[in-house]
């Protein structure tokens, strides 16, 4: 075999070559041979075609299939072919030079994940509108560009959000227990009441787009008044929506619901913790669809258990799968749900869409349905 055609082979294998390759039918024999790579034969033309596709990496084989088949169509999948997260080690080996990774919020990117990936490395899409779980600032010193599913997913996780709110503040999940058990004696007056939105104090901590639905949707049950913090200034939208913009000490001293929607940051990292479950209305319910880490799990297990706060419905817990021998297990005043806040079909479905969609189009160079 000559030397430039051996170099072609390995550059073939080794999936570094990229663009179309000419070759006469005697060399395309033995390349074949030695390769096995998909070629167009073009007979007229006298020379065959190696159309390298883009190589994308997917952490798991049980996202929508419309988001499989639509990178089926332009590129080499290589996938963890399992229904649950890849394990960290799979994914730094099988990473190496990618073009793309399709990914979720259980699979951490780092730097080392970055370097392993190697320098074909040019986007990331994640199926979640969190991003904290990607080094965004890694990433953009790096040219590679990130993907994610903002906007499709807000409904969803607003209408979760409030079913988490009133299924914690009327102790429906207590209660159902209750009939399963055997508890259920007789219609009790007194027996199982819990709390009413009607005439509370809702209050919102990070009034994006998920905490704006979360007000519109609670507007209805005649709150007395809902409330909300932001980093920014919110004026017009408070306007509109008949809220009003409030300073973080307000919210935590006034709110009866406490509902908590912000992204995950250094900022927001454990800042539900022990010194704001003190100043907490102890009535008051805490409602987390955000991410685990915003609040102190250890604090709050403690704020309910003594007292300082009456129940917590959350969503997002630390760890996720929360262990079962976790003590959030066997307080009765809560509600943990297993981070099912977008979790409905067409959500899923159209976020599986847009997370390779936003693939093709870093690939190809173009603006994606959503960049972070
Ligand atoms: P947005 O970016 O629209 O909203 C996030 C909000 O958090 C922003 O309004 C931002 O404030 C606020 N925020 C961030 N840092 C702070 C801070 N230090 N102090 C006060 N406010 C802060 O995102 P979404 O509403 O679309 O999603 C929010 C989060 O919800 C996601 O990041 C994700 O973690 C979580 N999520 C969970 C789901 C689930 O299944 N449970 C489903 C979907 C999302 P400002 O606008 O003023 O900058
Ligand atoms: C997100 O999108 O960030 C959620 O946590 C999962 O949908």
């Amino acid at each position: 075999m000559n030397p430039v055609f051996r170099q072609l082979s390995a550059a073939l294998l080794s999936g570094s070559l990229r663009g179309t390759i000419r070759l006469g039918s005697n060399d395309l024999r033995q390349l074949l041979a030695f390769t096995a790579r998909p070629v167009t034969w073009e007979p007229h033309r006298r020379y065959c075609c190696f159309e390298m596709k883009p190589k994308v990496y997917v952490t798991r084989n049980d996202y929508a299939r419309i988001g499989l088949d639509l990178l089926r169509e332009e590129c080499d999948i290589s996938l963890w072919d399992e229904g649950y997260p890849v394990p960290r080690d799979e994914f730094l080996k099988n990473v190496a030079g990618k073009d793309a990774i399709y990914c979720s919020l259980n699979d951490r990117i780092d730097k080392e994940l970055l370097d392993q990936a190697g320098p074909n490395l040019k986007v990331i899409s994640t199926i979640s509108v969190g991003y904290d779980h990607i080094d965004v600032k890694e990433c953009k010193q790096r040219g590679i560009r990130v993907g994610y599913t903002p906007d499709v997913l807000t409904d969803a996780t607003a209408e979760l959000t409030v079913a988490l709110l009133l299924a914690t503040a009327r102790r429906m999940f207590e209660a159902n227990k209750q009939v399963h058990t055997g508890g259920w004696k007789s219609w009790s007056p007194m027996w199982m009441c819990g709390t009413s939105v009607k005439n509370s104090v809702v209050g919102i901590f990070g009034f994006g787009r998920i905490g704006q639905e979360v007000a519109k949707r609670l507007a209805p049950f005649k709150p007395s008044r809902i409330q909300f913090t932001s980093r920014t200034d919110k004026f017009l939208t408070a306007e509109d929506l008949n809220v009003t913009q409030v300073p973080f000490d307000e919210l935590i001293e006034t709110s009866d619901f406490l509902i908590i929607a912000c992204s995950y940051n250094v900022e927001t990292a454990n800042l539900f913790n022990d010194a704001v479950f003190s100043r907490m209305k102890p009535s008051a319910i805490l409602i987390n669809t955000s991410r685990g880490g915003v609040v102190e799990q250890h604090d709050l297990i403690h704020a309910l258990r003594a007292g300082k706060i009456q129940a917590a419905g959350l969503d997002v817990t630390t760890p996720e799968p929360l262990p079962l021998d976790s003590p959030l297990l066997t307080l009765p005043n809560v509600v943990v749900l297993p981070h099912i806040g977008s979790a409905d079909i067409e959500t899923r479905i159209e976020m599986s869409r847009i997370t390779a969609c936003n693939i093709l189009a870093g690939l190809k160079g173009i603006r994606m349905l959503s960049e972070v």
